[in-house]
């Protein structure tokens, strides 16, 4: 997965494709690139690393590109070969006079590079984006049409792509095409942008045309054609984008990550705004296309994702099965895909997704719905191609979320999910009235709870110091905040390299407990409800075994003084709720441990943001 970038217009190239690609760096950083047009070549330009050294590259040769107005940039996740200048893009083609820039995988390039050195091609790199440039010059040079050349290549491409390609012949033109990865056009005034999202070319224009599946784009500084797979040409669909530019600052924060754990309380207050109108009423979810028969009639819920979205499906398992009373399965997309599901027309499936485009569940989802489930999508990219394939959107509204730790978004499918459940169970008639009553009533509260833990951020930190150089951590929990236990220690592992594990606190005595000692860190997920007790007997235990002790909790209870080291407490909230208050704190440690550590928190090593690759 990588970002790409091109412009096409009458402004300098150079600023518009740096600054597109700083906005992508969520999709990948460990190189970067660009070809840019100038009187008679096409100049490339590449850099290791972060996007700084490819921005320090082209500040000593501006000279030379300075007055470009057309060109195409890429930003890298390496799939196939390192991370390296050689394999680092744009890719060419021998004579240098075709470039491409690519994100997706070609999965038949092995092939293709067998063909293509018989024919007479010497590759550079190891990448598989290679094989593509060669192959579109190679028919470009009988063809001399360069849209022409992208139609016979992509038929004899497999794989997942979003490519750019410019050739020396034509001083301002640019194609583009895509298939299962995301390509989008911006059309400004005599100039477009393309980009693998929006938040490239955001500032510059609302207006963009998501190309399809297939479709080649040609575009000039003055006209744009798009093309179906068969040459006809389509009329494009210009949409007016909902995002703000400002969303993408930090807002005077020292990271996106800790603005975006600040924004969470606005986050559940405009989602629940119109849905819960007052604790009496009904969830208003008009989003579900469901009718009342078949939601009444549903026998199976599957959910699938992955990381963070996962964890917030496992607990949408948990309060689903509580509030309806219809089994819920939850499985990580890239387990489900590779083995038999049983699933039919009597099965709903949620597919859960903060990009809208993570390569395992989108196949997952387009395999459920070829077996005729209803597909239900919670997305923070209603823009997106797993967007495209729903039944039902349920879209989360978290806003663009930039850091690579999901928090925010983490809160908006949490959040949603409730209301989903509240929903089914309203029509059900699973939960009693009263019962969902209060509960509504306390999801009202949530924000202001939010607001409070955000206040204590200072003790927060102090607690995450104390324990920054530790070299593991294990966080318990029970019942529906076991899920919680995992999102904590992935947020801590993600981003400040910490191995951290979350577990069912009672699975602690059937092994984990060996690794018990004074140097262990236990972070202890206490909150009041039913599985308390049974909480508090398993910190004993581990406080038995010398482990450093330290509670999340609602509870005022005195004897917590004696069993911790330290203690973060936190509003009281009911059972039910706990998941939404109870992460916070814990994205904060890991915050705070990754940044006292000096850690990339918002760019963490080896990981992007959207994984668009199986
Ligand atoms: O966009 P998605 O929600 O489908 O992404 C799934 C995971 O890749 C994502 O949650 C990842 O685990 C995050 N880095 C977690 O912070």
């Amino acid at each position: 997965m990588c970002g790409i970038v091109g412009y096409v217009g009458k402004k300098s190239v150079v600023g518009i494709l740096l600054d597109g690609l700083e906005q992508l760096e969520y999709r990948g950083y460990d190189s970067a690139g660009v070809a840019i047009k100038t009187e008679d070549a096409i100049n490339v330009y590449k850099a290791e690393g972060k996007l700084g050294n490819l921005r320090d590259v082209l500040t000593a040769h501006l000279s030379e590109v300075s007055s470009s107005t057309v060109g195409i940039g890429h930003i890298r996740w390496a799939t196939h070969g390192a991370p390296s200048v050689i394999n680092a893009h744009p890719h060419t083609c021998n004579c240098g006079n075709l470039v491409i820039v690519h994100n997706g995988i070609i999965e038949n390039y092995k092939e293709l590079k067998i063909e293509l050195e018989a024919m007479g091609c010497k590759f550079r790199s190891q990448t598989d984006t290679e094989s593509v440039a060669h192959l579109i010059a190679a028919i470009y040079d009988k063809e001399k049409d360069l849209t022409k050349a992208v139609h016979i290549a992509t038929q004899k491409i497999q794989g997942a792509y979003a490519l750019c390609i410019m050739h020396n012949d034509f001083p301002k033109k640019i194609v583009a095409t895509k298939r299962n990865a995301p390509l989008v056009i911006g059309v400004g005034d005599g100039e477009y942008y393309i980009a693998s999202d929006v938040p490239a070319f955001i500032k510059h224009t609302k207006n963009a045309v998501y190309l399809q599946d297939n479709q080649v784009a040609t575009i000039t500084n003055d006209s744009f054609k798009i093309e179906d797979e068969n040459g006809k040409v389509i009329e494009p669909k210009v949409e007016v984008l909902p995002w703000e530019p400002v969303a993408l600052s930090k807002m005077g924060y020292k990271h996106f990550m800790l603005k975006e754990i600040h924004e969470q309380p606005d986050i559940i207050r405009n989602i629940l705004v119109g849905k819960i109108k007052t604790s009496d009423s009904p969830i208003v979810l008009n989003e579900v296309n469901l009718t009342r028969e078949t939601l009444k009639n549903l026998n199976r819920i599957q959910i699938i994702a992955c990381g963070t979205s996962l964890h917030a499906a496992l607990i949408g398992k948990y309060i689903i099965e509580d509030f309806c009373n219809i089994p819920v399965d939850v499985e990580a997309s890239s387990e489900y895909i590779y083995r038999k599901t049983v699933t039919d027309e009597n099965t709903l499936v949620i597919g859960v997704s903060q990009s809208g485009e993570t390569a395992d569940t989108l196949t997952a989802i387009k395999q459920s719905k070829a077996r005729g489930s209803h597909i239900l999508i919670i997305t923070n990219r209603p823009d997106s191609a797993m967007a495209r394939e729903a039944d039902s959107l349920l879209s989360v509204n978290a806003g663009i979320e930039v850091s690579v730790a999901a928090t925010k978004s983490y809160m908006a499918q949490l959040t949603s999910f409730y209301l989903l459940a509240i929903y089914m169970a309203e029509i059900k008639g699973s939960k009693s009235a009263e019962s969902l009553k209060e509960l509504k009533a306390e999801m009202l509260l949530l924000p202001q709870k939010l607001e409070q833990i955000l206040t204590q951020k200072q003790q927060i930190q102090a607690c995450a110091r104390k324990y920054a150089n530790t070299r593991d951590f294990i966080y318990i929990a029970r019942g529906i905040n076991y899920p919680t236990a995992l999102e904590g220690a992935l947020k801590l592992k993600e981003i400040s390299y910490i191995n951290a594990t979350g577990y069912p606190a009672g699975e602690l005595k059937h092994g984990p407990i060996a690794m018990l000692d004074e140097t262990m860190p236990v972070l202890s997920i206490l909150m009041n409800g039913s599985v308390y007790e049974k909480l508090l007997s398993n910190s004993e235990e581990a406080k038995a075994r010398n482990a450093r002790m330290i509670a999340l909790t609602n509870s005022n209870n005195p004897k917590l003084n004696d069993l911790f080291d330290d203690i973060i407490r936190v509003p009281d909230v009911v059972e039910l709720l706990s998941p939404l208050i109870a992460i916070v704190p814990l994205q904060l440690i890991a915050y705070y441990i990754a940044e006292f550590l000096g850690k990339d928190v918002d760019q963490p090593r080896n990981l992007a943001k959207s994984v668009t690759v199986e």
